[in-house]
This record gives structure tokens, C-alpha cells and sequence, in this order.
């Protein structure tokens, strides 16, 4: 054997150990420049060939080949071998422990008056209405007098009004929203608009001077009575339950003809949820509508009452409180 081939066998042993025991990929890339690089230990012995005699050059030649292709295939198996386990690692490091407690979250959740007005509204709209609303901030025009409530007329005795310095007033009544809708659309209509009013009442258990209403409004060619009670049959069974009894009884509001307060036998107690009635023809009259050519049917509640029974709260005032151990029953 000449020296050239023990020096590559010895060269290839070395080699074998070394990759062996390296521990990472830059070890790896160390370890092929030393032994394979174009300044590496293989060339260095590979230049002593041009020493040699014809008869060993060919058998030493495939001795170097041999020798470079293991320590290539040696090299590229203990790259993967550590790239596998680097990814194993990294995977055990990175691994969650899913029983560990998690870090609490308060939830928030949507406060009772706003569920109830979003209750009503998917049922009007569940029937076909459209949602309108209109400003806090009215004129007597828009709140009193399109309504059919002139001046000086007794009614406005019903809801005592807060005046701003400027003749405009604070809105008692979610009924303007009617007005301003049908001056800016033709019929059919149908809407239901929710908003917040303001009446100056004394504050108790049941009273509040700002509080929340909706309203409702259906004008077309034929609509009848009978068209307003069903549709608020329909509604109230949705709110309170199939096995409603529900009463209309006569009463007055200067914007419909015949009015209605409409009360329903809940918990064994007759419960009074709102007004209504067929839209006067002066109202009509005050949008331009032609009332020998259109009727419709307006109604208005409560949304506080709505709520206060649905969930018997005892004081509307806990509405307003904003307390936690209030809220949180919702
Ligand atoms: N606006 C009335 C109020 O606040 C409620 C009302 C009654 C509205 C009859 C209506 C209605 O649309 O037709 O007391």
C-alpha cells in the first residue's frame, strides 16, 4: 500500500469520528471545509498523486473518489440528523401545556335596556319595518305641532317639556321621528324607531326624566284598525309569550283617531305596554299625504317598562346606576 492510500484511509477515519461527534450544522460546514474544501485535507494529499507512478493512479484515484463520496454522504446524513432533532427541540420547547389556568377575561355584556330594544326591533324588522331615527334635540314644530298638538292645545299638559334657551326643546316623545320620516319619504312605510326622550318629571321608582322609547309607524293605501291590532298582537306575543291576553282600550292621543292604550295580562296582572291608534288625518295633512288616499297606524311604548317586566326590575332607577352587581345579572 502506498502512503498516499493510508493517508486517505487514515484521512477518512479522522473524518468519521469528527462528523460523528459534531453537535451542530456550523460544525458540519467546519468539519466538510476542512476535510473536502478546496484547501482541505483530501486535496492536500490529492497533490502528492501527481508524484506517483502510472500503474497506481487509477486504483488510488477511485480510492479518493470512494473516500470523498462516504465522507459527502457522512456529512449530508448528520446535517438532516441535526436538523431533525433541532426542529424536535424546538417543538418540545414551543409546546403548550393546554391544563395550565388561563388568565381571566371580564366579559363584557349588553345592558338590559339595549337588549330590550334590540329585541323589539328584530321582531318589527322580523315584520318588515324599517329602522329610522331622529334627533334628541326637536323643534316645537317637529314634537308638538305637526302632531296635532297646537300651542295652546291641553294636551301638551301630557308631557311636561325642558326648553333650551333658544325655543327648541328636548324631545318627549319618539313620535317627531314620524314626521321627519314621512317629509322625506313617499308611502308605503313602515318603520320602527328607537330613541331616547325627556320629559321633566320628579325621579322615583318609576319615573325618570330621560328614559327610551320606540315607536312605530305603517302608512298605506287600506290599512285598517285591524291591521294595527293584529300587527301588535303579533308583536306582543313574540315579546311576552304565546298564551297572551291582550286588551285595547279606548283612549286619546291628538295624533291618532281612534286612539288605543293597549294592556296585557301578565303574571296574573293586567299591564298597561302602550299607545296607538290610527294616524290622524291632520297629522297626514301636516307631510303633505293625501288622507282620502292613505291611512296607517302609529303606536309608541316604553322601553324601561318593557324591560322592568320582562326581567322584574323593581326601580328604573337601577337602569341608570351603572352597578356592576346590577349588570351582571344580564
Ligand atoms: N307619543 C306617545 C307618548 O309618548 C305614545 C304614543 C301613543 C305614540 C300613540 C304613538 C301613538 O305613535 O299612536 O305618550
Amino acid at each position: 500500500m502506498t502512503q498516499i492510500e493510508t493517508d486517505l484511509k487514515n484521512l477518512e477515519a479522522t473524518a468519521r469520528t469528527a462528523i460523528a461527534a459534531s453537535n451542530n450544522l456550523e460544525e458540519v460546514e467546519g468539519l466538510r471545509v476542512q476535510y473536502l474544501g478546496k484547501k482541505g485535507q483530501l486535496s492536500q494529499i490529492l497533490r502528492e498523486m501527481g508524484k506517483l507512478g502510472g500503474d497506481d493512479k487509477p486504483r488510488i484515484g477511485a480510492l479518493a473518489n470512494q473516500v470523498k463520496e462516504n465522507l459527502q454522504a457522512l456529512l449530508e446524513g448528520q446535517k438532516e440528523t441535526l436538523a431533525n432533532a433541532e426542529i424536535k427541540a424546538q417543538l418540545s420547547r414551543e409546546t403548550i401545556d393546554v391544563t395550565l389556568p388561563g388568565v381571566g377575561r371580564a366579559a363584557g355584556r349588553v345592558h338590559p335596556l339595549n337588549s330590550t330594544v334590540d329585541r323589539i326591533i328584530d321582531i318589527f324588522v322580523g315584520l318588515g319595518y324599517t329602522i329610522a331615527t331622529g334627533p334628541q334635540i326637536e323643534t316645537d314644530y317637529y314634537n308638538f305641532e305637526a302632531l296635532n298638538i297646537p300651542p295652546d292645545h291641553p294636551a301638551r299638559d301630557m308631557q311636561d317639556t325642558f326648553f333650551l334657551p333658544d325655543g327648541r326643546l328636548l324631545r318627549t316623545h319618539t313620535s317627531p321621528v314620524q314626521i321627519r320620516y314621512m317629509e322625506s319619504h313617499e308611502p308605503p312605510i313602515r318603520i320602527v324607531a328607537p330613541g331616547r326622550v325627556y320629559r321633566r318629571d320628579t325621579v322615583d321608582a318609576t319615573h325618570s326624566a330621560v328614559f327610551h322609547q320606540v315607536e312605530i309607524l305603517a302608512i298605506d293605501k287600506n290599512i285598517t284598525f285591524t291591521d294595527l291590532k293584529g300587527t301588535i298582537k303579533e308583536f306582543l306575543k313574540q315579546m311576552f309569550g304565546e298564551d297572551l291576553a291582550v286588551k285595547f282600550r279606548a283612549s286619546y292621543f291628538p295624533f291618532t283617531e281612534p286612539s288605543a292604550e293597549v294592556d296585557v295580562q301578565w303574571r296574573g296582572k293586567w299591564l298597561e305596554v302602550m299607545g296607538c291608534g290610527m294616524v290622524d288625518p291632520n297629522v297626514l295633512k301636516a307631510v303633505g299625504y293625501d288622507p282620502n288616499v292613505y291611512t296607517g297606524f302609529a303606536a309608541g311604548f316604553g322601553v324601561e317598562r318593557f324591560a322592568m317586566v320582562l326581567h322584574e326590575i323593581d326601580d328604573i332607577r337601577r337602569c341608570y346606576s351603572n352597578d356592576l352587581r346590577f349588570l351582571k345579572q344580564f
